[in-house]
């Protein structure tokens, strides 16, 4: 998806949801069919989570998803979107134990179970990391519409980055997307979204008992 298309479709997705939960004690989620996004994003995966294990989309089936892809050279978006989403879990309170954060990497050549049990450890304590091959990723990174572009750090002015870094970064999309206990997307929430407003939609979606 473009960059504009990326922006569009993430408006629609925040601001559409909306009406549904004006209804007093509404606790379902809403018709998915009325989105209209629904099905374009997530799908069955096969991956390895940061303890080695292999998981597949169907061990989550009854959790929320809370689905982010990035990498753990990553030195801006990734580190905070993950945070902002431990501060809007954490103020969601318990409704959130519903809610099952998954970062998934898009640099599987580096990213492996070791580094990723490292990583996540830095951030909300449920966060689970995944990985897999290069075909593994590719095809969930399909699945869920996130480009991912290899550049290398050759250039003299990369020096400081590639300090950090390493020899490339993988720039990649930035939306994560909560899913249903379904399987079946929900919504999609665009970075630099703060964590009150995360809260915010995630909660919408949370039955409320
Ligand atoms: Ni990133």
């Amino acid at each position: 998806m473009r960059p504009a298309a990326a922006a569009l479709a993430a408006l629609l997705a925040v601001s559409g949801p909306a009406a549904a939960h004006d209804a007093p004690h509404a606790s379902a989620a809403p018709a998915v069919e009325a989105d209209p996004l629904a099905g374009r994003f997530g799908g069955p995966f096969a991956l390895v989570d940061h303890r080695g294990q292999p998981v597949t989309d169907r061990d989550f089936l009854g959790r929320y998803l809370l689905v982010t892809f990035g990498f753990t050279h990553c030195v801006d978006v990734c580190p905070v979107d993950l945070a902002v989403q431990q501060q809007a879990l954490d103020q969601l309170g318990t409704v959130a134990d519903a809610v099952q954060p998954l970062f998934v990497t898009v640099d599987p050549a580096r990213d492996t179970p070791d580094v990723l049990a490292g990583y996540v450890a830095g951030f909300h304590p449920r966060l689970i990391g995944l990985t897999g091959t290069e075909a593994e990723v590719a095809a969930v990174a399909r699945a869920y519409r996130v480009h991912r572009r290899k550049v290398a750090l050759d250039h003299p002015d990369a020096a400081h980055l590639r300090e950090i870094a390493g020899a490339y970064i993988v720039d990649h999309g930035t939306l994560t997307f909560l899913m249903g206990p379904d399987g079946r997307f929900l919504t999609l929430i665009p970075h630099t979204t703060d964590a009150d407003m995360v809260a915010g939609i995630v909660g919408r979606y949370l039955p409320t008992h």
